[in-house]
């Protein structure tokens, strides 16, 4: 009697992992597959030696990167092209920059920006502290004629001088062109997005529905993920973009406009697929609003394969699961402070 109970019981039991082994087994092996490609975000991005990130510091930076008045015309912040309700971009083709100007490139999203191994499309900056120092002073962009007409303005307004001082603290002259991309940069490595990919990566497998699932091995299956990978799945390495064949509409040479390399004709930095359900319009020049479409194309271009409609579907489904949270301090709108008499005004022309 006691060995039937205990048959019974065990029976049950095996029963039970008769059903749900398999699940369980194919879903520890997506995680585990998916772990060989990706990885979660960190809780932290770790800062450069000569950046030490300090919570007087990415303060700071949150106020200069909403800063219109480093812009000639005083109404161009960083956020009016990486706006970080919208996904950190402008859903626009290209960005209407200094008295509505276009510029040549889709703006990317600052979101997660500083896991990239460089910034630009083209890759030319090698940090984010190279980078915040060239939309300021870009003609087409926020347009300031030169670094010593940035610091004017700031200099002139007390409360910047004292932020500066304490985000800063020990150095002679804290207020240089230099120290506003450092606090712009310690404030963008704390914009990452962590997203229900991240949870399915650590191991919760139901973090993911099915669809989404199938999404992530269709990605995995059809080799996406050679150039699609690491923690921004996307920002790790440079490719050539149309590989099975050329991309029609756009002339832009790319990294060749760095190296002025042949090689790098039409090479550019693979983008994050984090976040990307939120920032159409796609690619470097903004071409393609859909996303079905600009999947379809990956397919198409990179990978010589015309994706069913069904897979593209899956694909587009899993991308959604990368779609992440804003952290809540940086969405928090910095209170700026006022102009001086003596403040130099904005020039609209
Ligand atoms: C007028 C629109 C505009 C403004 C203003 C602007 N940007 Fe950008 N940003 C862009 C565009 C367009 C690119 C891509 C240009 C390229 O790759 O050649 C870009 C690229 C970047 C990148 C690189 C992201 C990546 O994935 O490569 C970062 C980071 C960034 N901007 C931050 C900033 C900061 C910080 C400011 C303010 C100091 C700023 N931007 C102001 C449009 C703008
Ligand atoms: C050989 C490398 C490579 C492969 C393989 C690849 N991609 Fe890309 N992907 C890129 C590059 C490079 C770009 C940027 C193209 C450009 O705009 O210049 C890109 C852009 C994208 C974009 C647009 C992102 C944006 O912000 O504009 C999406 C979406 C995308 N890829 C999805 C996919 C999918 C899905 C697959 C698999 C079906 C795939 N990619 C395969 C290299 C690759």
């Amino acid at each position: 009697m006691r060995r039937f109970i205990l048959f019974q019981f065990s029976s049950v039991w095996v029963l039970v992992f008769l059903i749900t082994a398999p699940a369980f087994g194919q879903e520890a092996d997506l995680i585990r597959q998916a772990g060989n490609f990706f990885k979660p975000l960190p809780e932290k991005l770790s800062a450069p030696e000569n950046n030490p990130a300090t919570p007087e510091k990415v303060l700071l930076g949150q106020m200069l990167f909403f800063e219109p008045r480093l812009s000639k015309s005083g109404a161009i912040s960083c956020n009016s092209c990486h706006n970080l309700i919208t996904g950190g971009v402008d859903n626009l083709p290209t960005s209407p920059g200094h008295m509505g100007q276009l510029g040549g490139r889709n703006s990317p999203t600052v979101l997660n920006a500083g896991v990239q191994f460089a910034q630009f499309w083209d890759g030319r900056a090698a940090s984010l502290e190279d980078q915040a120092k060239g939309p300021i002073l870009n003609p087409v962009e926020m347009a300031m004629p030169d670094e010593s007409s940035v610091l004017a303005r700031l200099r002139s307004i007390p409360e910047y001088v004292a932020l500066f001082k304490k985000a800063f603290p020990g150095e002679k002259e804290p207020l240089t062109y230099d120290n506003v991309a450092k606090a712009i940069a310690a404030f963008e490595r704390t914009l990452l997005t962590p997203s229900r990919f991240d949870d399915f990566l650590k191991g919760n497998a139901k973090a993911l529905t099915d669809a989404e699932k199938k999404g992530l091995q269709l990605v995995i299956q059809k080799g996406c993920i050679a150039c699609h990978n690491g923690v921004g799945a996307g920002g790790g390495q440079y490719q050539k973009f149309g590989i099975a064949e050329p991309y029609a509409s756009s002339d832009d040479p790319g990294r060749f406009n760095v190296t002025k390399k042949e090689t790098d004709r039409f090479i550019f930095k693979v983008p994050l697929w984090r976040n990307v359900t939120r920032t159409a319009p796609y690619f470097h020049d903004g071409a393609v609003w859909d996303l079905r479409e600009a999947v379809r194309t990956m397919g198409k271009l990179q990978l010589k394969i015309n994706l069913t409609e069904e897979e593209i579907d899956l694909i587009v489904a899993f991308l959604h699961s990368l779609e992440g949270t804003v952290p809540e301090a940086a969405l928090k709108l910095p209170v700026l402070p006022t102009s001086a008499s003596a403040t130099p005004k904005p020039v609209l022309k």
